[in-house]
C-alpha cells in the first residue's frame, strides 16, 4: 500500500535516538523509501551504520560530506521526499525550525522542503515546559508542522514528567495515516476561493475587507496534499501559491463569479473560502475622485452571491461554504447553510481572540444538513484545513474508513 513512498527520518541528538532504529525499521517494514539524516550530535548517541543498514540508504551527517546520489544533495532530497519526520526532535533542532536557521545537512532540508514535516519532541521535561520551547512549538503547529507527542512518565535524567519521546509505533502509525488521507482525492478536481475581493471607486481606490486569504490558501494546500489537483480562485493577498495548486488572480466578485462559474461544471469540490464583497459602487469613476469639502454618498449595487448560484447548480459537487459571523453564530450559519444549499458549513466567530480575519489560527465548528456539528478547539488554520479535507473526503466516499 505504502510502496513508491519516501520518507527522510531525521535525528537529532537526545538519548531517545536509539527509538529512531525502531522507526526507521518500522518504515522500512512497509515498503517506504526511507532516507536518514542525523545531527552530529545524534551520531554521538546512535552508529549512522545503524541506521544506514536498517535504511538500506547512505546516511547524511555533514553539509560538506554528503554521500553522492545527486546533485545539490540537501535540496534534491528536500525535494525528492514524501514527508520528513524527525524523531527525536531536541529543543535545539525545534528551535532551529522555529527561527529558520539552517547550519547542518537536516536543518538545512527542514528548511528547503516543501513536504509535511512532523516532529517527535523529546527532552527533559524542564526543557519541555520552558517558554522558549513552548512558543517555538507554537510557532510550528502554526505553520502546519505536526507535533506527536511528547508522553509523560519516566526521563532519562531520574527524573519524571512530559518529554519523552513517543514510541515508534505511534510516530509510524500518524504518518501512515498522512499517506492514507494523500490517496484519498487521487484523481479529484477542487477549487478555492480565497481572499477578499476589491471593489473599485476610482483608479486609486476601492472598498475592500480584511481578509488575509489565509485560511483559503491553507484549505488548497491540504487539498494538493490529500492527492486533488487544486485550483485557487484568489483576490488580491500577499501569500504566495502553495506548491502545486494553479492560482487565478482576481480582484472583483464579478470576476470571482466569472472564474468560478466557468469551471464549476469540471470540479468535484468547491470551497468557498473567499470573503466576498455583498455589493459594489454603481459607478465607477474613470479618474481619481476630487475632494470638494462636502458629504458623499456611494450607490451600492447588490453582487452576486456566488456560493448561493452554485448551491442552485449543484450536481454531484461537493459544496463547502464559510460563515464569518460577529454575533448569533450558529443560528445565523444554520440559516446560511440551508440558504445555500452546501454539504458543510465552516462557522467561525470572527470577533473571537485568535479566530478570523489574519489571524494564523481560527476556532470553527462544522455544520452538516444532517443537523451533525463538530466543535473544534483553537488550532491553526492549516490544521482546520485538513480537518476539513478528511470531512470533505468522507463526503466524497471515497475513503471507506474516512480520514481525520
Ligand atoms: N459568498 C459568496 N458570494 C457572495 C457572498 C458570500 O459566494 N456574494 C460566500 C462566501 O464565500 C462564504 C459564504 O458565502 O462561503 C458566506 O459568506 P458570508 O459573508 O458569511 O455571508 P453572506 O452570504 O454575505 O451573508 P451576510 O453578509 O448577510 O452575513
Amino acid at each position: 500500500m505504502f510502496a513508491g513512498k519516501k520518507i527522510l527520518v531525521g535525528v537529532t541528538g537526545g538519548i531517545a535516538a536509539y527509538k529512531a532504529a525502531e522507526v526507521v525499521s518500522r518504515l522500512r517494514k512497509l515498503n517506504i523509501e526511507v532516507h536518514v539524516a542525523m545531527t552530529k550530535s545524534a551520531a554521538e548517541f546512535i552508529a549512522p551504520l545503524t541506521l544506514q543498514s536498517l535504511s538500506a540508504n547512505p546516511v547524511y551527517v555533514d553539509l560538506f560530506d554528503e554521500p553522492k546520489l545527486w546533485n545539490v544533495e540537501h535540496i534534491a532530497l528536500a525535494e525528492h521526499v514524501d514527508a520528513v519526520i524527525v524523531a527525536p526532535a531536541t529543543a535545539n533542532i525545534l528551535a532551529k525550525m522555529a527561527t529558520g536557521i539552517a547550519d547542518d545537512f537536516l536543518s538545512t532540508v527542514l528548511l528547503a522542503t516543501r513536504a509535511p514535516i512532523y516532529a517527535a519532541p523529546a527532552m527533559n521535561h524542564a526543557m519541555y515546559h520552558h517558554p522558549a520551547t513552548q512558543e517555538n512549538l507554537t510557532r510550528l503547529k502554526e505553520r502546519g508542522i505536526k507535533i506527536i507527542g511528547p508522553g509523560t512518565g519516566f526521563q532519562a535524567c531520574g527524573t519524571e514528567g512530559d518529554g519523552r519521546m513517543s514510541e515508534a509505533v505511534e510516530i509510524v502509525e500518524t504518518i501512515t495515516q498522512l499517506f492514507s488521507k494523500s490517496e484519498c482525492l487521487k484523481g479529484k478536481r477542487a477549487l478555492v476561493t480565497a481572499g477578499g475581493t476589491q471593489e473599485p471607486l476610482d483608479p486609486v481606490r476601492y472598498l475592500g475587507n480584511r481578509s488575509s486569504g489565509r485560511m483559503g490558501y491553507a484549505v488548497a494546500q491540504a487539498l494538493q496534499e490529500a492527492g486533488a489537483e487544486t485550483i485557487l480562485v484568489s483576490a488580491p493577498t500577499d501569500l504566495p501559491a502553495p506548491h502545486g495548486v494553479s492560482r487565478m488572480s482576481v480582484q472583483t466578485a464579478l470576476e470571482m463569479y466569472d472564474a468560478v462559474l466557468a469551471n464549476f461544471p469540471n470540479m468535484d469540490v468547491i470551497v468557498k473560502a473567499a470573503a466576498v464583497a455583498d455589493y459594489r459602487p454603481a459607478t465607477r469613476a474613470e479618474q481619481k475622485i476630487k475632494k470638494d469639502g462636502t458629504n458623499r454618498t456611494i450607490e451600492l449595487v447588490p453582487n452576486p452571491d456566488i456560493l448561493a448560484e452554485l448551491g442552485r447548480r449543484k450536481t454531484s459537487q461537493v459544496l463547502i461554504g464559510f460563515a464569518a459571523e460577529t454575533e448569533n453564530l450558529l443560528v445565523n450559519a444554520q440559516e446560511k447553510m440551508h440558504r445555500k444549499n452546501v454539504n458543510l458549513l465552516v462557522a467561525n466567530d470572527v470577533t473571537k481572540p485568535g479566530a478570523g480575519f489574519g489571524s494564523p489560527t481560527n476556532t470553527v465548528s462544522f455544520l452538516f444538513p444532517d443537523g451533525r456539528r463538530i466543535d473544534f478547539p483553537q488550532m491553526s488554520k492549516l490544521e482546520v484545513a485538513r480537518n476539513l479535507v478528511g470531512e470533505i473526503a468522507n463526503l466524497l466516499g471515497d475513503c471507506n474508513k474516512g480520514v481525520k
